[in-house]
């Protein structure tokens, strides 16, 4: 049984109780963070915590710990959990409160903090790629908050299990946004494009992480809006997540995505974000 971290306590994951009137519970009134540890060092945990941080202030909820307790608290959890490479989840919610969609006059943030399988996608994955269908993306216009108000995502992702494919990539209004739980990168006349920031996508850490490899391999890359039909047009698209790393997308709606196999591109991309990976681990830290 994992040990979590939950509002003080280190506890067996069963024990681990939140009120039913928590307003994570009752609105998803509350943002989270997936982060990847590998060989027991949590990557990239900066830019996790710079996101966490951001998500609190947009959606207005104090953050209940500076930068260094979270640090000390994940570490914590990962020297119970015994594992060598796992996820953790992070959420933090406004807390229990009557039932009321304004802010509860003082607010007790739930904080909760485990242990998940990381999940990496097995080699096999990164060699063969893998299938992806399209919808339109019908979510809120605070994308770029990781709230836990996930439900138009479940629905969407729930779409490509359906069709037995990878991911949905979501369009809006005629022009690509990102995946239900990934970012989306394209490659077109062999340049990298990926849509630039904005409240229409999360910004991803994995995003940020493939960009600055390809800046130092001398890829040519631009942010810039992607309209639908280079999307279709593409040479090669790749998926990307703190769980996912990089995958290549091979099927499209059916159709072959360049000539149906992982590109010139992601193999190098790919090959640099493994590298990057092994110096992470041996103590570059983040
Ligand atoms: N999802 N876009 C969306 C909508 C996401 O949910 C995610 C990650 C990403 C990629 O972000 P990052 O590279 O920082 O993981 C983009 C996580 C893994 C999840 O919800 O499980």
């Amino acid at each position: 049984m994992p040990t979590v971290y939950l509002n003080g306590a280190f506890l067996p994951l069963e024990e681990a109780h939140v009120p039913v009137l928590d307003r994570g519970f009752i609105f998803g009134d509350g943002v989270y963070e997936v982060i990847p540890v590998y060989s027991r060092r949590p990557f990239r945990l900066a830019d996790h915590l710079a996101r966490l941080q951001a998500s609190l202030d947009g959606i207005r909820l104090a953050n209940p710990h500076p930068p260094e307790t979270w640090r000390t608290l994940v570490l914590d959890l990962i020297a119970c959990s015994g594992e060598e490479d796992l996820g953790i989840y992070l959420q933090v919610t406004r807390g229990p409160a009557p039932r009321d969609q304004a802010f509860p006059t003082e607010v007790r943030p739930t904080v909760l903090i485990m242990p998940l399988p990381l999940g990496t996608p097995p080699a096999r994955l990164a060699e063969e790629g893998v299938g992806a269908i399209t919808a339109a993306d019908n979510r809120w216009l605070r994308c770029d908050l990781k709230s836990t108000s996930l439900v138009a995502n479940v629905l969407l992702r729930q779409l490509s299990v359906d069709a037995g494919c990878a991911e949905t990539i979501l369009l809006r209004d005629g022009w690509l946004t990102e995946g239900s739980s990934s970012s989306v990168f394209v490659v077109s006349r062999g340049t990298l494009l990926a849509p630039p920031k904005s409240h229409l996508i999360l910004p991803g850490v994995t995003y940020d992480v493939v960009l600055e490899l390809a800046a130092g391999q001398g890829v040519p890359y631009a942010l810039r809006p992607i309209p639908e039909a280079e999307l279709r047009s593409a040479d090669e698209i790749w998926l990307t997540s703190s769980t996912k790393e990089i995958l290549p997308v091979v099927r499209l709606d059916g159709r072959p995505v360049g000539d149906g196999r992982p590109g010139g591109l992601f193999r190098g991309l790919h090959a640099a974000y493994q590298e990057y990976k092994r110096t992470e681990m041996r103590g570059g830290g983040s």
